[in-house]
This record gives C-alpha cells, structure tokens and sequence, in this order.
C-alpha cells in the first residue's frame, strides 16, 4: 500500500487522522453461489488481483496507527456471500465509516442499468454487513463532521440532500467522503484522456457530447443532484471532499476554496485534521 499524507486545517478542537481507502474490489465467492457468479469471480479477480493485500495492509496500519478507516466504496466488486463475510470482518475488526459505492449492489457487473430499482434488489442484504447506513451517515471527532453519502449512480438523491442540510444546520466544520468525484475541469481533462466518458457527477451536458447513450443517461445529473452539488460548493461549512471511483489518485480544487481529493487502489491516504 502507497501512503499518502494529506493535511487539513479546518478547526479540529483535538487533531486527529484518518485513514481513507476506497475501490478495493474484492472478488471473493465459493460454494454458495451459482455457476455464473463463480465464473464472474474468476474474470473479475484478474483484475483486482491485489485486492485482499491492499485490505489487509490497511487494516494492519489502521491498527498500529490507531486509525479510523474512511472507505468510500466498491470494498466488494459484486454482491456474494463471500466478499459480505470479508466486509463484515472489516467492519466488526477495525473502526470503519463507510460510503457505499456502485459495485456494492452489483448482482453482476455490468448486467443492468444501474438504478435505484436495481440497488434496492441487494441494499438490505448488503447494508448488515456494515455498522453505518452506507448511503448517509454522519459521524462526529473532535468537533467535525464527517458525512458519507452514497453518490454512486452518479446522483444524490433528495432524503441525502434534506440530510446534508440537516448536519449543515448543527454548524460544524465538516468533510464530504463519497464515490463519485465532483466534476471539476481539470480532472474532467485527465479522465478523458484516459476513458471514453468521464465517469463524474454533474458534467455539463455540452461536456457530454462525445458520451455514448447508455453513459450519458447513466451520468447525466438530474435536479436534486445539480441542487446537491451546488450546496456543496458554496456552503462554507464544507472544508473537503475525498472520493474514489476512478482508481488513481488526484487532488484537485473544486472551487477557489473546496479542495477535492480522488484516493485510488494501492493508496492509504491518511488525513491529519487539525
Ligand atoms: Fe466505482
């Protein structure tokens, strides 16, 4: 695991660390799943071979640091009884605040159109292998609030906003801990480069031209989520946002102020508050 440090100034009445992982992919299944979840769990795990390394390497430095995980979401890369046997190890052995992320309801990669229809298939059974409500939570150390909030459609939803206003209210500093990256010019740059869309909440619309259709409608940010986004960036009380999703790491500035950091596989990012 590559460690990362990342300092926040933001009003701490104690300082203290965080350890932020996302995008661990687990690809775990045995006996209990069918044939075809088995062959997924053989082609997925080609590309995530490195998976429980990574996890256990954060666990361990989790443990000797004394260190809150932040994970923002995709631990495991589909839904099967063996990766929610790893989660819920996770979540049970270490002090972990979650965010879920798109795989976490993937029944099979790839398969669907991804919707709330779709999560909602797996949510309750994926949802008791973790402590925290992995679409909202909110958590408080040393004066600030932490909130993860599920973006992982590409989409807030209206009882995540109600909720934001609801922690914006209490008037503590917080941080934002999600899957999906805000878009922001620059990182819209690197991940067109790299990919045939950008894989990011709120692009504008004439920035998603070249986008397939199936992408376009996937990523395309509806009113709470454009509503959401712009609360994010002009409430003061929002100091930095860590996300994952794109796989590398990445900090950026989304607005002249709000800094956004992308945490990718292989990196620990341990974030000093004070
Ligand atoms: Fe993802």
């Amino acid at each position: 695991m590559n460690i990362v440090n990342t300092q926040i100034n933001i009003g701490a009445s104690i300082p203290f660390r965080l350890l932020h992982i996302g995008d661990t992919h687990l690809t775990l299944a045995d006996r209990r799943e069918n044939e075809r979840k088995l062959k997924l769990a053989a082609e997925r795990s080609r590309h995530f071979n490195n998976a429980e390394l990574y996890l256990s390497e954060a666990e361990r430095y989790a443990r000797e640091n004394n260190l809150v995980i932040v994970h923002t979401g995709d631990l495991i890369d589909f839904v099967s009884e063996a990766n929610l046997d790893r989660a819920r190890k996770f979540t049970v052995e270490n002090d972990v605040f979650f965010a879920a992320g798109n795989h976490e309801f993937s029944l099979y990669v790839g398969e669907a159109f991804e919707d709330a229809e779709y999560r909602n298939q797996s949510l309750a059974h994926v949802q008791k292998s973790f402590k925290n409500d992995i679409r909202f939570a909110a958590r408080k150390i040393n004066g600030i609030n932490l909130v993860a909030i599920d973006n992982s459609y590409y989409r807030f939803e209206k009882p995540q906003l109600e909720a934001l206003l609801a922690e914006i209210a209490l008037g503590l500093p917080i941080i934002l801990f999600f899957h999906v990256p805000l878009f922001e010019p620059a990182l819209y740059k690197i991940s067109m480069e790299r990919n045939e869309c950008a894989y990011l909440t709120s692009t504008p619309e004439e920035l998603m031209n070249s986008y397939s259709e199936y992408r376009y409608r996937q990523q395309k940010a509806d009113d709470i989520t454009l509503e959401t986004t712009e609360l994010i960036k002009t409430e003061p009380l929002i100091k930095a946002i860590f996300t994952g999703h794109l796989h590398y790491d990445y900090e950026g500035m989304l607005t002249d102020t709000l800094r956004q950091y992308v945490t990718g596989i292989g990196t620990g990012r341990v974030i000093e508050i004070s």
